[in-house]
């Protein structure tokens, strides 16, 4: 499990202590760590259940997508892939506060909860030494999002975070305050086109500099939130989604969750058949794409408890079923 009961202390990010916050992340567990901007709740983003565990920590009542954190350049390329104008931003800015998002690679392994199901992939290699030294023993990618509570200030400090999250991590790494204190810059990129999702530490113009033209900028993503409305930078199955679903009709796929499941010749899958909601978050969105896979015109659902991590799997639903136009 994720999750700890007993209450951690920050721990001074000597050469031991990353070893030791390595192995926690490389079995599955949770690790707050510094970087330069602020500091980050990582698990292991190979691992769907690590990753359910970030977002059960946080209370998020949502699943945005999460950064996923590597050494540097050579290992972002197994799981992106770098057009050339990336591969120069990273030259220029990494290592350090400038996230890309880019095509994901399927091969890269990373679980479909860190990208909430988008074929795109958000990638940054951080400069601070603790960060970088942590994600070279894990040899993990690590995704994190900034360790706070869900709602509140992103932590800057070690104290921080251990007020927020000393009950719910492995280990806190200490590595003195953020020097930043201001989250990364997210830009997405798509072949030529570059468009600032969130302003951060790199400055736009910065940027414009490298890429000789001025910044796009989107009002998606980034840290606003977006209304079922706004589905474009979400994942949304080609299937409808019948919420609510207690019985299963003709031509429809069922998305179970629990051990009593309606009988259906259809295709099935099983968020989780004992009804554990760390699981259910772990296989959502490899669930909706499977049954997407089949062909099937509905994807009716079975109710899911709006307890724990009930509420952000409830919302992703929400809006899967939403109307589209
Ligand atoms: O400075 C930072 O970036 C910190 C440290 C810990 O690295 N992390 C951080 O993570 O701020 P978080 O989860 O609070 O913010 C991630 C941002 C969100 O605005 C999210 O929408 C965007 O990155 N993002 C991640 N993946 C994306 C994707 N595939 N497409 C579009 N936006 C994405
Ligand atoms: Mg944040």
């Amino acid at each position: 499990m994720t999750q700890r009961s007993d209450i951690v202390e920050p721990v001074e990010a000597t050469p031991a202590a990353i070893a030791e916050a390595a192995e926690h992340i490389r079995a599955g567990r949770l690790v707050a760590f510094p970087t330069e901007t602020v500091y980050g709740l990582g698990a292991d983003a190979t691992d769907a259940r690590a990753v359910a565990g970030i977002y059960a920590a946080k209370g998020r009542p949502s699943f945005n997508p999460l950064i996923v954190h590597v050494p540097g350049l050579a290992e972002a390329e197994r799981i992106a892939e770098f057009t050339p104008l990336a591969r120069e931003l990273a030259r220029r800015f990494w290592p350090g506060p400038l996230t890309l998002v880019l095509a994901r690679r399927p091969e890269g392994g990373i679980a479909d909860l860190v990208t909430a199901g988008l074929d795109t992939v958000a990638v940054r290699a951080p400069a601070n030494p603790v960060a970088n030294e942590l994600l070279r023993a894990a040899q993990r990618p690590v995704a994190a999002p900034s360790a706070n509570l869900s709602g509140r200030l992103s932590p800057t400090r070690a104290t921080d975070v251990a007020a927020d999250l000393g009950g719910k991590v492995a280990m806190i790494l200490d590595g003195g305050p953020a020097a930043h204190g201001l989250e990364s810059t997210v830009l997405a990129i798509d072949g030529e086109d570059v468009v600032l999702l969130r302003p951060g530490a790199v400055t736009a113009e910065a940027i414009e500099k490298v890429i000789a033209k001025p910044l796009a900028r989107s009002l998606e993503g980034g840290d606003r939130p977006s209304s079922p409305g706004q589905l474009e930078s979400h994942y949304a199955p080609g299937a409808r989604v019948r919420l609510d679903a207690r019985d299963v009709r003709e031509g429809e796929a069922l998305l179970a969750f629990g051990p009593e499941v309606p009988a259906t010749q259809g295709p099935v899958v099983n968020l989780s058949s004992t009804g554990d909601l760390v699981e259910a978050a772990a296989s959502l969105f490899s669930a909706l794409r499977a049954l997407d896979a089949t062909g099937a015109a509905i994807i009716a659902v079975m109710p899911v408890p709006m307890q724990g991590l009930g509420e952000a799997i409830n919302d992703r639903l929400r809006r899967a079923a939403a109307p589209r136009p």
